[in-house]
C-alpha cells in the first residue's frame, strides 16, 4: 500500500472530514467514525492509485464519478478472512457453547461482518458435525456487496486449502475437510448443503437496525476498524439483537471491556472472547 504523508496537517484533517461527510450524504455509507489512522491510510492509497495528489482532488472524483467511489469503498472495507480463523475459538465453541445450544428447538446465528463467507461456512461445518445444522439458521451479513456475492458462490482460493485443512483439524473437525468441497479445474467450491439454511444479506452495522433475535452473534475483526464511540453504538445494536443468555463472540484482539454494556455480559471464555448475555 502507498505511503500517506508522514505529517498530518490541519488542512488534510478538514479535507478527510469533508470527504467522509460527502460520501455519507451522497452514497449513504457512514465511515465518519471509523478509526482515523486506518481510514487515512486507505484514502491515501486510493489517491496514489488514481494518480491524484491530495484529498480534495479525490473528493471531486468520488462525488462526480460513482465508479471512483466504488473503488474507494473496496479499499475502505477490509475483507481479510479465513476458514476456521483462530481455530481454538471454534474448538472452544464446539466444547463449551454447543452443549448449551442443544436443548433449543431452533437456533439463530448471526455472522455480522461475514466478509466472503468463510466464517459462516466454518460454523455450518461444525454444526453439521454436531448434528445441529438442520435446526439452525445462519444469517451472514456484510456492508460489501462484492464480499457477499463471493460468500454466496462458496468459492474458496485453492492456495489456501492446506492452511484451511490444518485449521479445520485444529478446530476439532471430525471428518476429512475434503468432504466439504468439490474441486474442478482449479476451482474449489464449498458444498451447497452447507448453505441450505444460510441467509446472506447486506447489513450496515453503522446505519441499519437490529433485524432479528439471535442465540449466537459473531462479530469478529470488524469493530477493530471503528473508533470507541462507534464501537459503543454497535455493541448496543448487538446487545439488542441477542436473546437473553445468548452468546457474543468478538475477535481475539477485541473485548467488551470499557464499552457501556460490559456489565450486561458474563465472560464465558476470556481467552477466546466468548461472552454470555446476562441482562
Ligand atoms: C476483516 S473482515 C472480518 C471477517 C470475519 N468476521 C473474520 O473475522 O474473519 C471485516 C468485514 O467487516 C465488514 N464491515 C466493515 N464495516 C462494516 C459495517 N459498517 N457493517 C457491516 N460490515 C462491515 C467488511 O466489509 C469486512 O468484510
Amino acid at each position: 500500500m502507498s505511503e500517506e504523508p508522514a505529517q498530518e496537517s490541519d488542512l488534510e484533517k478538514i479535507e478527510i472530514h469533508l470527504l467522509l461527510e460527502g460520501i455519507f450524504r451522497r452514497y449513504g455509507y457512514d465511515f465518519r467514525n471509523y478509526s482515523y489512522a486506518s481510514i487515512r491510510r486507505r484514502i491515501w492509497h486510493r489517491i496514489h492509485l488514481e494518480g491524484l495528489s491530495n484529498v480534495s482532488a479525490l473528493q471531486e472524483r468520488v462525488m462526480h464519478h460513482s465508479e471512483v467511489f466504488h473503488r474507494l469503498l473496496s479499499d475502505l472495507v477490509i475483507p481479510v478472512t479465513e476458514m476456521f480463523r483462530d481455530p481454538e475459538i471454534f474448538l472452544t465453541f464446539r466444547n463449551e457453547v454447543v452443549p448449551l445450544l442443544r436443548g433449543l428447538p431452533y437456533i439463530r446465528i448471526w455472522h455480522a461482518g461475514c466478509s466472503t463467507g468463510e466464517e459462516a461456512h466454518s460454523m455450518a461445518i461444525l454444526l453439521h458435525e454436531e448434528g445441529l445444522l438442520d435446526k439452525t439458521r445462519i444469517y451472514a451479513t456484510d456492508i460489501s456487496e462484492n464480499a457477499l456475492q463471493r460468500a454466496k458462490d462458496g468459492i474458496i482460493p485453492i492456495d489456501r486449502m492446506k492452511l484451511y485443512t490444518k485449521s479445520y483439524q485444529a478446530a476439532g473437525g471430525m471428518q476429512s475437510f475434503s468432504d466439504y468441497y468439490t474441486s474442478d479445474d482449479g476451482i474449489v467450491m464449498l458444498k451447497p448443503f452447507l448453505r441450505t439454511n444460510m441467509v446472506f444479506a447486506r447489513h450496515n452495522l453503522v446505519t441499519d437496525r437490529s433485524f432479528n433475535e439471535f442465540h449466537v452473534i459473531l462479530c469478529r475483526n470488524v469493530m477493530i476498524y471503528f473508533n470507541s464511540q462507534l464501537r459503543g453504538q454497535v455493541h448496543k445494536l448487538l446487545h439488542d439483537s441477542l436473546a437473553k443468555e445468548g452468546f457474543l463472540i468478538v475477535g481475539n484482539k477485541e473485548s467488551i471491556s470499557h464499552t457501556p454494556l460490559e456489565d450486561s455480559y458474563e465472560t464465558m471464555n476470556d481467552q477466546y472472547r466468548i461472552f454470555r448475555k446476562t441482562r
